[in-house]
């Protein structure tokens, strides 16, 4: 088992690693009853193809089951559910009750509810049996984990032979241009959008931050191979500001 490091980073922050959860779970606390608005503000409602996109390429079909881990306010989930159907279920499983609340609530008023369980927990030591899920999906939730290692280790070891892990992350930009642009946007104007409508420069700044810490797609890509993932391949999303990345366990 891989020994956690003593420090770890907060946005561009050195911490503790045990402070790191906390840190982040401010973060969610405070953004959750404004996180679908600044969602669609921030990136123009694009996160709604990105999310799609995910769907498409997760190969889902009725009656099977998922998991949509750091799932938050249920995107992913909610269009998991349609698809597997009654036969099926879903797992929404979040470390954050503010957000899991803001999730239910929402999916219950889509009428979505039969085939969703809410689960809290932590993508590092996942609360299911082994070969469980048919396909698990973390959607811009692996940035904020601490040990990101550990987390994949344990979602390859609740997902079923054949299963499918599906990992939508901010990531690198395929251009300097473009990435000088978005330095911009994400220094400049996105603390400025978060102190504007949810009245916390704090929590954007991190999300900016955040981003530029997190590895780029090749990292990922060794990191998910590291665990045991096979066939890994990832998808630039928008020149790479995004990337889906999918693995198999054989
Ligand atoms: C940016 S939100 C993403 C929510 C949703 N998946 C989406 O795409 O809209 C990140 C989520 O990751 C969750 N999270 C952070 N660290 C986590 C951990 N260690 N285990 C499980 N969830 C975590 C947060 O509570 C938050 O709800």
């Amino acid at each position: 088992m891989s020994q956690q490091a003593a420090t770890t980073h907060f946005g561009f922050k050195t911490v503790a690693s045990e402070e790191k959860e906390t840190l982040v779970a401010g973060v969610f606390h405070s953004v959750a009853a404004k996180y679908d608005m600044m969602n669609d503000l921030m990136s123009f409602g694009i996160h709604r193809l990105w999310k799609r996109f995910t769907i498409d390429c997760s190969g889902v079909r009725r009656g099977q089951r998922v998991l949509d881990l750091a799932g938050g306010t249920g995107d992913l989930t909610a269009k998991f559910s349609r698809i597997v159907g009654e036969t099926g279920q879903v797992v929404l499983a979040d470390i954050n009750d503010s957000m899991l609340k803001v999730g239910r609530d929402k999916l219950r008023n889509l009428g979505i509810a039969g085939n969703v369980a809410y689960v809290q927990a932590n993508a590092e030591c996942l609360p299911f049996p082994d070969n469980y899920f048919d396909v698990i999906s973390i959607g811009f939730g692996l940035r904020n984990v601490t040990d990101k290692d550990k987390a994949l280790a344990s979602m390859f070891r609740v997902l079923k032979p054949g299963g499918r892990l599906l990992v939508l992350e901010f990531s690198k930009p395929v251009s300097e241009v473009l990435a000088k642009l978005y330095d911009l946007y994400s220094f400049r104007l996105l603390p400025k959008m978060g102190e504007l409508v949810a009245n916390d420069s704090e929590s954007y700044r991190y999300l900016a931050e955040s981003i530029r810490m997190h590895p780029d797609q090749q990292t990922l890509k060794g990191m998910m191979e590291g665990v045991g993932f096979e066939q890994v391949e990832y998808y630039n999303l928008t020149q790479g500001v995004v990337a889906l990345h999918r693995g198999y366990k054989f």
